[in-house]
Order: structure tokens, then sequence, then C-alpha cells
């Protein structure tokens, strides 16, 4: 891949954006017309401009229908954390191996996954690999994931694998993203398991908020039989198009049906996502004009503004209220 691509650049003025400063601060440190990822991170550390730090937070993207945008979705959100510079650990747990793929790397060149982590023990920090984003690091998954449910059934602890494995990252991380598989077995139990916030993309379709009202269903009966559930569950539409009447009314019921777990931000239809997952790049780099880099931004500030919100202030997720 073309190092342009996997290499990012900034204007002073995204600099400035993404630091928090005026323009002027940017310029009077380097009058170069454009930065790398590498100078953006310099810069910060010299004028110590971090974002505010929320705890770790480890969030699954899960949705029990194929195709709704998990993965377009956590991967931009992955990336588009580390641009404000955040510390993030993209987890591909899907055997497809997009979540890989869609941040430029041949998944079968890995020889380890998470299913070595989950099922052989391997230390997590054995399979975590650095992107060229400073901030971003993930963990790849290819074929070889496809049996980690098989493989985990006869092992003690085997729903709470990947919480022990997530445990003592938070010196390391601000944000531990999961990229789930569609369905819902022993790998997305423990993803759950392991969560604090859940987020299920939908599409603007029957089927997709229906399966989001059987997501919360599944979330209900694991609080029964594990007594746990994550913190927050979001719903975020995606791949909305306004002309269609049953996008608007996929909205509409959502809206008076899910409305404590609805983003308002709406993730538009935007032909750049399939484009920029094929390019291997995360779409606010392929392309940052576009409305889905527009939109993914919007969904990042919106989930932290939510998770900034104290819990005390929100009334409890009642999850067992599920009609
Ligand atoms: N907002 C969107 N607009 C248009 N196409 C989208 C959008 N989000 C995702 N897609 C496309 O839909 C397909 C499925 O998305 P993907 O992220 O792989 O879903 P999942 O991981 O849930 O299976 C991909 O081809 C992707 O490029
Ligand atoms: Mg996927």
């Amino acid at each position: 891949l073309a190092d342009t691509v996997r290499q990012p650049t900034y204007t002073a003025g995204q600099v400035a954006e993404l630091l928090n400063v005026p323009l002027r601060v940017v310029q009077s440190r380097s009058s170069r017309a454009t930065h790398t990822a590498a100078d953006l991170k310099s810069m910060r550390m010299q004028l110590r401009r971090f974002p505010p730090p929320l705890g770790l937070r480890r969030q699954v993207f899960l949705s029990l229908k194929g195709g709704t945008g998990k993965t377009s979705l956590s991967t931009s959100y992955a990336f588009r954390l580390a641009e404000m510079g955040y510390r993030v650990l993209l987890l591909d747990l899907d055997s497809q191996g997009h979540a890989t793929k869609c941040l430029g790397y041949d998944c079968c060149t890995f020889n380890q996954t998470l299913m070595d982590v989950l099922v052989r023990r391997v230390p997590l920090e054995q399979v975590i690999w650095q992107t060229e984003m400073p901030g971003l690091d993930f963990v790849p998954s290819n074929l070889s994931m496809a049996s980690v449910d098989i493989a985990m059934m006869p092992l003690a602890g085997r729903e709470w694998r990947m919480r022990n494995a997530l445990k003592g990252l938070e010196a390391r991380y601000d944000f531990v993203v999961l990229d789930a598989p569609p369905s819902f077995g022993l790998l997305n139990l423990n993803a759950v398991l392991a969560a604090d916030d859940l987020i299920a993309p939908a599409l603007p379709d029957a089927l997709s908020v229906h399966g989001f009202k059987m997501l919360l269903e599944t979330l209900v009966s694991v609080e029964v039989d594990y007594q746990h559930h994550p913190s927050n569950v979001f719903v975020v539409l995606n791949a909305y198009n306004a002309s269609f009447r049953l996008a608007w009314e996929s909205l509409e019921t959502l809206q008076s049906t899910y409305a404590e777990h609805l983003l308002a931000t709406v993730v538009r239809q935007c032909s750049s996502f399939s484009q920029a997952s094929s390019a291997g790049v995360p779409i606010s780099l392929f392309d940052r004009d576009s409305r889905g880099a527009e939109d993914v931004n919007a969904f990042v500030h919106e989930v932290l503004l939510r998770l900034r919100t104290p819990t005390a202030t929100r009334p409890p997720l009642r999850l067992a209220a599920v009609g």
C-alpha cells in the first residue's frame, strides 16, 4: 500500500483543530504546509494537549445481523479516537479479518490471533501490532479464528477469557474497541462480558430494528445468567438514506421504542465506506470531506459526550424492561 495512504497527513488547520489550539500556535511551531501523524503527536506532546481521560473503556461493536456496519464504524471510530490523541487498541474478532483489512493489513500474514490468547493463554501483548497511526494498535484476525467457539467450549472459565485477557490495560490504553462477528456464540458472549459499552449499528430496515430487539433480549438473558450487562448500550443508525420511506420509518421506530439507546447521530449512506475499506484505510483518511467521515466524527463526539455524562444523572439502564 502506498505510504501516502498509510501515513496520514494533516494541514496546519487540521492539526489546530485536533489539538484544539488556535491556528497561529501551530504555525508558530512549524511553517510546513503538511504535517504527518508523527508531527501531530510530537506537537501534542510539546503543547501538552491531551484529550480528557475517561478511564479505560472496553467497547464492543455488535449486532446479530451481518452487514450493518460494525467493521466500517468500529475501525473508523478507533482511528478517529487515535487522531484525537486517545490510545486505542482495536481487536478484530471476526474470522473474516475485515477490520484487519480495513486498516490495510493482509490478515493471512499473521501467525497469531486472539484465538491464541483466548484458548492457549498467549499473553495479549504478543498479538498486538502497532499501526502507522500513533496511538492506534490492533490485534489481527483471520480464518484461524473460525473455530474459536468450539475450541473454547471445553475450557475452564470459558465465558470470562476475554475479560481476563483484557485485564491490566488501564495504563496503556484509553479505549479497547472490539469488532465482533454477527450472531451470538461463545466468542461474542465473552465480548459482552468484557465490555463496558456496547455499540450496535443498525441498518434502516425492519430486520435490523428487529435484530436490535433480539440483541437486547439476549443481553437480558446474559444479565440473568452472569449478572453482568454493559453500562451503556447504544444503537446507531447506519447507511441512512432519507429518500427511502423505510429509512425514516425505521428511524421513527427506533426513536419511539429505544430512545434511551438511540444515538442522535445518524450515519448516512456513503459510498466512500466501501471505497475506503477496499483501499485499506479508515474513511476519515480516505476522504475527509465525505459525508461518511463527517458522520463518523459526529458519532465519536456523541459517544464521548455520553460517556462523560455521569451515570448518576441518567436513569439506570433497564434491560429487563424490553417488551
Ligand atoms: N454508511 C454506509 N454507507 C454505505 N455503505 C456502507 C455504510 N456503512 C457500511 N457500508 C458498507 O456495507 C457493507 C457492510 O459493512 P461492514 O462494516 O462490513 O458491516 P459488518 O461488519 O456489520 O458486517 C460494506 O460493504 C461497507 O462498505
Ligand atoms: Mg464485520
